[in-house]
């Protein structure tokens, strides 16, 4: 035990800065929680498995704002790294946060430059488009998300680490790729695979988890609002028990442990990423690949290995789409070669034109129906999608904010309570961020942990 005279010296801002990690799962990954509001909604139904070339389930796990050398000096990322593949050149695509989540599943963050509300046109189409049209299941997993497919901008709760402490927000909407496009969000059918933590559970036990999965750990467990230390209690608590656990990861697993974006806004926007599981070979555990990737990798890796159709957008530029090296020397998939100054700088915020940026607008286009991605397979063609309407045709971009007008698409779809405007946490430092209202609820559990 440290003495009160010892804690007496502990600055404020230092207890601030050492969040201590309590489990909101009191039982484990595999046993619903009390803790979260969200009740389970009984489990998925058990899908046929359609086999790929390389893995037969694609789970990935998102941590959030961290630069690529802070993640590798946490001890938590150096031991998973000795299980997979350490991809040393995996770049975020902007910042701040949602336009990455966005272009995980869509192909393109359509010049997004903010955290707002947006629901996408539901001629848009997304990655579950692709994966339905061959069979293959599909889920968001959302950790402190109320109900499945809730659609509001964020979810506040009783404060679980500290609970004289006010309620406190674990969830947000921006972090959950499927409900951002209409073609999800209007498809009480696909709502359901937008699931929470305690469907999780119950789906894993089930062995139920299906081939295709977005994990969204909550605001203090994925780093937002905490540091990396807090994160890797978390993924100590959560992941490494389920890298042991058959019903999510067999030989046919391959997981991505990724960020969405670094935290320097200054440097170029490269992210500390990990392929994980069963499906990594056993020569390639420990090892590095330095090949460069971007998020659009995701997706055409995910096309590559069970020959899907492509979105026609980023995920079949070939700069930004290297498919990861293990998969593409398998499927006979040939990468570019793109290092040192080639690398493209995707540390750029908000000036990149697009639908939903107010001040360089331009209307959203149809992908190119023409292009092939790493599948082989055809564009798909959303129904109600104008295919004339190509980027060659579209007008010169716009500044709506000079007319006092948004983006439409930014007030379209089901609104929440009003389309707030976000929390603008990505632009501030660490310790700005520490020092703010979050710390205030973790400064003394801090100093009361420390006594333990
Ligand atoms: C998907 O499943 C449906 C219903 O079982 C079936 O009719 C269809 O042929 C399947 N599609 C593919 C590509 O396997
Ligand atoms: C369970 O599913 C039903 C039907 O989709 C939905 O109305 C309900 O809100 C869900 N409950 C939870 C806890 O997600
Ligand atoms: C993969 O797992 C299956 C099912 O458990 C098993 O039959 C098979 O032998 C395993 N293959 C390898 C290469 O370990
Ligand atoms: C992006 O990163 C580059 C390379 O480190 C740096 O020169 C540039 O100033 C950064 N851009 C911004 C907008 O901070
Ligand atoms: C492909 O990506 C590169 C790097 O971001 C970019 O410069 C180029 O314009 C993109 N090509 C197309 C057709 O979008
Ligand atoms: C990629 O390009 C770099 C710089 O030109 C070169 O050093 C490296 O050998 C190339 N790698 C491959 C796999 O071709
Ligand atoms: C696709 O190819 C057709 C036929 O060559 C052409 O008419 C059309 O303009 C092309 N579309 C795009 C988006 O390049
Ligand atoms: C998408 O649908 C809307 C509504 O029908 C239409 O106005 C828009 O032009 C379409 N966009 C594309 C790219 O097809
Ligand atoms: C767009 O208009 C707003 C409001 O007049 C202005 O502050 C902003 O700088 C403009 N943006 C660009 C890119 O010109
Ligand atoms: C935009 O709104 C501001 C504040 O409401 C107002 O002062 C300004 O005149 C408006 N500009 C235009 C172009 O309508
Ligand atoms: C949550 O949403 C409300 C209403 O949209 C907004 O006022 C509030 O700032 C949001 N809080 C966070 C932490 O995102
Ligand atoms: C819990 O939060 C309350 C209110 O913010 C604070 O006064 C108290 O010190 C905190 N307790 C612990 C153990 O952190």
């Amino acid at each position: 035990m440290i003495s009160l005279a010892f804690i007496a010296l502990i600055p404020a801002v230092l207890a601030a800065q050492a969040p201590q990690f309590v489990s909101p799962q009191p039982f484990g990954p595999t046993a619903v929680s009390p803790i979260y509001v969200g009740a389970n909604n009984g489990s998925l139904a058990k899908s046929p498995v359609v086999p790929g070339k390389v893995f037969d389930r694609f789970t990935q796990v998102w941590i959030e704002n961290t630069d690529f050398e802070v993640a590798s000096t946490s001890t938590a990322f150096i031991e998973l790294a000795k299980q997979g593949i350490l991809l040393t050149s995996s770049y975020a695509l902007t910042h701040p946060s949602e336009p990455n989540y966005a272009a995980s599943v869509g192909g393109d963050f359509w010049g997004m430059g903010d955290d707002d509300f947006y629901s996408i046109p539901s001629n848009i189409s997304t990655v579950f488009d692709l994966l339905e049209a061959k069979n293959i299941s599909w889920a968001s997993y959302q950790e402190n998300m109320p109900t499945d497919g809730f659609q509001e901008y964020n979810y506040t709760q009783p404060n679980y680490l500290n609970s004289s402490a006010p309620p406190y927000t674990y969830w947000v909407r921006k972090h959950n790729p499927p409900v951002l496009y209409g073609s999800v969000s209007t498809v009480p059918e696909r709502l359901t695979k937008i699931r929470n933590f305690n469907d999780f559970a119950v789906d894993v036990n089930a062995s139920a988890i299906p081939q295709w999965n977005f994990i969204t750990p909550n605001m203090v467990n994925d780093a937002h609002d905490t540091d990396i230390d807090f994160a890797s209690d978390w993924l100590e608590s959560w992941l490494v028990p389920l890298l042991s656990n058959p019903n999510f990861n067999d030989n046919k697993t391959l997981i991505l442990l990724t960020f969405d974006e670094n935290e320097s806004y200054d440097i170029n926007n490269r992210i500390y990423s990990i392929l994980l599981g069963g499906a990594v070979p056993e020569n390639l555990k420990g090892t590095n690949d330095s090949t460069y990737y971007t998020h659009y990798s995701i997706l055409s890796s995910v096309e590559a290995n069970w020959e899907l159709g492509s979105l026609g957008r980023q995920d079949t530029n070939k700069t930004v789409s290297n498919v990861y090296d293990f998969i593409a020397s398998t499927v006979g998939y040939k990468n570019l070669n793109v290092t040192g100054n080639d690398i493209p700088l995707t540390n750029l915020t908000g000036d990149i034109p697009g639908p939903l940026n107010a001040q360089f607008y331009v209307p959203f286009s149809a992908p190119n129906v023409n292009a092939t991605g790493a599948g082989g397979g055809p564009v798909f063609v959303a129904s109600n999608l104008n295919t004339s309407l190509t980027p060659q045709v579209q007008p010169a971009p716009v500044n709506l904010t000079a007319s006092n007008q948004t983006v439409p698409a930014a007030v379209t779809g089901i609104t929440p309570g009003a389309p707030a405007p976000p929390a603008a946490t990505h632009t501030t430092s660490d310790a700005a961020r520490l020092a703010g209202s979050v710390a205030a609820a973790f400064a003394a559990g801090g100093v009361a942990l420390f006594m333990l």
